[in-house]
This record gives C-alpha cells, structure tokens and sequence, in this order.
C-alpha cells in the first residue's frame, strides 16, 4: 500500500486509463461498515483507493469536529490488511485554499432531516465529494446506506453535474447486539452504549410492525417513540418517509424509509432501515 498525501503524486499513480478503480472515501475512525466497504471494493475493481479525510466544511460551529476520532496508524493498518492501494490522507491545505468556487446541496432535499438538524452540512460533504472524485477518478465508489440521505445527495449531484462515477450503495453494518457501526460510537460511557441498543430497537420495532400489516406512519412512529423514550435520549427526529426523503402517511413497501436521529448525552446517533 501507497500512503499518498498530495493530490498530483495521487492523480500521477493511477494514470492508468483502462483500470477500474474502486474508491472508498472515510473520514478515518474506521470500524467494520468501512472494512465491509473497503472489502466490497477491492473485490470489484483493478485498484482500490480509499482516502482519510476529517473535512472540516460538513462540521457546524459547535459539532465535534476538533475531537473527532482520529486514530491514523490504526486505519493505516486496516487499509493494508484489506489491501488498499494507495490510501490518500492528504492535509487541510492540500484540499481547500481561501475563497473557493462552492457546492450547494439542493434546497429541497438538503433542509430537511440531517439538513435541518444540520444547516449546511451537506454543502461541505458535496464539496469534498466533488474534489476527491475529481483526484481519484474512480469508476466505482462505495458509501454505507446508514448515511441514506449523504448518499441520495450524492447520486443527485453526480447526475447534475453529469459525472462519470458509478455509485455502490452498501447495506448497514451492525455489531452483534443491533448499534449500527459509527466513529462516533467510541464516544459512548458505558450506560450510554447500553441506551443506544434502544436506536436499533426502535427500527427492528418499525420493521416488525411493518412485517405484521402495520403500514399507518402516524401509529408505527408513535410507537418508535414510546420505544425510544429514556432519560438518557433525546430524540432529533423519527421520521418515515419514501425513498426521495418525501413524507407519507402510509408505508409503501418497497420504496420506504424508516429514519432515526438521537442525542444520547452529546452523542449524535443515526440509524435507519429501507423497507
Ligand atoms: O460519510 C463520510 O464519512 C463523509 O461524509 C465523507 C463522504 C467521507 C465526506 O467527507
């Protein structure tokens, strides 16, 4: 594995026109949901690139971007042991320079949800997006669908803008008692780890609803809410919707999700299932 950091050394190694290559971009902290997409990626493409890179632009004032998981010789031996090629890690002052040219994520889908807890979070993941698709110019590239809505913002963009990348959306990766993977998991106590078994709960609860004939929003959200109810959560949102993030009243299997956002102490959680 190549450990690249500047953006022409990158483009100059995988100069290679007829290759496939597949790219995972991370922000680090990486846990089993990256792996399973590292994995995924090696074993579809040529060259498999992955990047590290805490992009300050998605962070609001406020958001935990100055104690965000780092731990780099950890993922550094990850990416080896699933045989990246070149992992690129490059630094603040590589990827951005003052005053740039600016993504906007659209206003409809990028105000509500994530977007509305959020304001402008999105703009700064399109725009690191945009960047590293530009550097690495892959033919595949994965993204967990935990991030439903970063990964329907980031279809939308590439069919806007009329890019050349193909996008793999990759199922949710859970630990053994139902937490879906999430860097920010380390930054859960003890007890906190235990409540935030109630998230996965909650959308087993959906689902088995679902599954028994349940397809009233109203009653299958009531209910996720008296499941989630605890001194220790606070709920941002739980909101079913279908697949293009607009509200309904009534599940449509097959073109349905159901979404989670909590704060457990001052650990922000998602989680979601697509039904
Ligand atoms: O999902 C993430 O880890 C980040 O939002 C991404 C896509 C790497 C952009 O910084």
């Amino acid at each position: 594995m190549i450990i690249v950091t500047e953006i022409n050394e990158l483009k100059k190694l995988l100069n290679n026109k007829t290759a496939k290559i597949g790219f995972v971009p991370t922000m680090g902290s990486l846990h089993d949901g990256h792996i399973s997409l590292i994995k995924k990626a090696r074993k579809e493409n040529d060259i498999l690139v992955a990047s590290i890179f805490v992009n300050p632009t998605q962070f609001l004032a406020g958001e935990d971007l100055s104690k965000y998981p780092r731990k780099d010789e950890a993922d550094k031996k990850i990416c080896e042991f699933c045989d990246v090629d070149y992992l690129f890690m490059p630094d603040i002052t590589t990827m951005y320079s003052n005053d740039e040219v600016l993504v906007k994520a659209p206003k409809l889908n990028s105000f509500i949800l994530e977007g509305e807890c959020r304001p402008g979070h999105f703009d700064g993941v399109l725009q690191i997006v945009l960047k590293l698709f530009n550097i690495v110019n892959p033919t595949n590239v994965y993204f967990g669908k935990k991030d439903a809505q970063q990964l329907s913002l980031i279809r939308q963009m590439v069919n806007d803008f009329y890019l050349d990348v193909n996008i793999v959306e990759c199922e949710i990766v859970r630990e053994i008692d139902g937490l879906a993977y999430s860097s920010r998991n380390v930054y859960l106590s003890k007890n906190e780890r235990t409540e935030a078994l109630k998230i996965s709960q909650a959308i087993k609860l959906a689902a088995k609803l679902i599954g028994k004939g349940e397809l009233n929003v109203d009653i299958i959200t009531k209910e996720m809410q008296r499941s989630l109810t605890s001194e220790m959560i606070s709920i941002e949102y739980i909101h079913i919707t279908n697949k293009n993030f607009k509200s309904i009243k009534t599940v449509e299997i097959g073109n349905t999700i159901v979404l989670v956002a909590v704060k457990i102490g001052t650990t922000r959680l998602i989680d979601n299932i697509w039904i």
